[in-house]
């Protein structure tokens, strides 16, 4: 499937499938987060199996399931930081359509306390993006 294919057919996914991301594909995520990271300079991170980040009492924004992996996007707080992990992080997005993984962008309803645990602490958090087996 193309580029622009791969853009159609995305679409936020809140609802995931109770199972991990296969090993396969976690290492080619890895890998893609490690190119994007050499040529953005940021620190786009993938976490997995984390049940707590989508736990807890969140505002009401979206609701998600079974949210147990995502891609932490941070780096340093350079002026175009947002535009940065945007465009970088819908690099990533589309990737992961393409290896049959959906994601969904979250910026308000995850727990930013769990989720800076596990950043370098002078990094800045943009957003997560949850990533995982869609159910829908
Ligand atoms: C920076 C950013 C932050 C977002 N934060 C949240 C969020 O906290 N919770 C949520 O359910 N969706 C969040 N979204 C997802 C949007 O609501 C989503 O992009 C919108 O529903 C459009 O859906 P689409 O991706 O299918 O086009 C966020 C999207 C962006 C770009």
């Amino acid at each position: 499937m193309n580029y622009l294919e791969l853009m159609k057919e995305r679409h936020s996914v809140r609802q995931y499938k109770d199972i991990s991301i296969s090993k396969e594909d976690a290492q080619k995520l890895k890998e893609k987060i490690e190119e994007v990271n050499k040529k953005s300079g940021l620190d786009f991170k993938l976490v997995l199996n984390d049940k707590f980040a989508f736990g807890g009492l969140l505002p009401k924004y979206g609701s998600f399931r079974n949210a147990n992996n995502y891609i932490i996007c941070a780096g340093d707080k350079v002026p175009d930081f947002e535009e940065k992990y945007g465009y970088y992080g819908e690099e990533l997005v589309i990737y992961a359509q393409s290896l049959g993984l959906n994601t969904c962008w979250v910026g308000a309803t995850v727990s930013k306390k769990v989720v800076k645990l596990k950043m370098k602490p002078s990094e800045t958090l943009g957003c997560v993006i949850a990533i995982g087996y869609g159910e829908n």
